[in-house]
């Protein structure tokens, strides 16, 4: 196996040469090799997204050495970078970042249209992606259409627009409730195992760090540690699932359970029961629904009234 991310002592500054100048990368080592999935945890502001933007070449390091497949980014155009971006890498993001106004196929021919594929290559790929992230039916759908999860499905199939070697992922289930952040780290899985991408993902969550190879630790804008992950990987992706599903059953569990009193609701009080005959000025008689609700309750306040009036006569005889 060999490296296709490979950076040495990156170091990333802000305002360079101004009085404020910031310093957020502090030399940065790292070597991630061809078909891994490592995650890169860290708190708020520690660099993550900085140092993934490094990694994506959105953003050069202002000192360090970076390889990409075998590129030197340091010594690239930026022509070159943007074809590099385009080509070797898939970002997805928290915010999904699709083209609003456009719809799920066409946010995942762009990519193809920058790189010059032609209509109906473009056509074909965008589909069997949508088919990839099981979102065939909602082709046509344009974003605000679609859930944040369906969102972020449709974002991983335009990462793999052009078939990168890479996919950057910057806390992609940060917006997502955990049942569909399931989803899509299942996915990444998906395409880790069975279309061998090397995957780089960000993340705040030690449950979906546990399912990578490697666990990179940043603070500060250093690496504090890396943790070889492979032994725990499996197993923590098994248990991780069957939390999820777990969580499904009792969530239908509770579905059932409502449906289970309303059904009793409407045993004991039947629905011909909630009618009762009232005349109008005309003599006519019509059906009325009335407030069952606001009657059981009054019943159930005359019940207590009683039980309270009985005690207070009992005590009162003992007295
Ligand atoms: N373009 C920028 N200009 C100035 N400071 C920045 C810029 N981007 C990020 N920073 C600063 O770098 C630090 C790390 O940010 P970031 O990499 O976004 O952290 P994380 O993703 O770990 O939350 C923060 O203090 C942030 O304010
Ligand atoms: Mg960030």
């Amino acid at each position: 196996m060999s490296s296709i991310i490979k950076l040495e002592n990156i170091v990333k500054k802000f305002y360079v040469g101004e009085p404020n100048e910031l310093e957020i990368l502090h030399g940065i080592s790292l070597e991630v090799e061809e078909g891994e999935f490592v995650s890169i945890v860290g708190p708020s502001g520690s660099g993550k997204s900085t140092l993934m933007n490094t990694i994506g070449v959105l953003d050069r390091p202002t000192s360090g050495k970076y390889i990409l497949d075998g590129i030197d980014v340091g010594e690239a155009k930026e022509a070159e970078l943007s074809d590099i971006r385009n080509q070797k890498i898939g970002f997805v993001f928290q915010t999904y970042n699709l083209i609003s106004k456009t719809n799920a196929l066409k946010n995942i021919e762009l990519p193809m249209l920058y790189a010059g594929i032609e209509r109906s290559t473009r056509l074909k790929r965008s589909k069997e992606l949508l088919e990839l992230v099981e979102m065939g039916d909602r082709a046509k759908h344009l974003p605000e259409e679609l859930s944040g999860g369906q969102k972020q499905r449709v974002a991983i199939a335009r990462a793999m627009a052009n078939d990168p070697a890479i996919i950057l992922a910057d806390e992609p289930t940060g917006a997502l409730d955990s049942k569909t952040g399931r989803l899509v780290m299942d996915l990444f899985h998906k395409l880790n195992k069975e279309k061998k991408k090397t995957i780089v993902l960000i993340t705040h969550s030690n449950e979906l760090a546990g399912e990578t190879d490697r666990i990179i630790s940043i603070r500060d804008g250093k690496i504090i540690s890396v943790k070889n992950n492979l032994k725990n990987k499996d197993k923590n992706i098994a248990k991780n699932r069957s939390i999820n599903d777990e969580e499904a059953k009792l969530e239908e569990k509770s579905k059932l359970n409502k449906n289970d009193i309303k059904t009793i609701e409407e045993k004991i009080q039947p629905d011909n029961e909630n009618t009762t005959l009232e005349e109008d000025n005309n003599g006519t008689k019509s059906q009325v629904k009335t407030n069952n609700k606001k009657k059981r309750k009054n019943s159930k306040k005359n019940n207590q009234k009683e039980k309270i009036d009985k005690k207070i006569k009992k005590e009162g005889g003992e007295k």
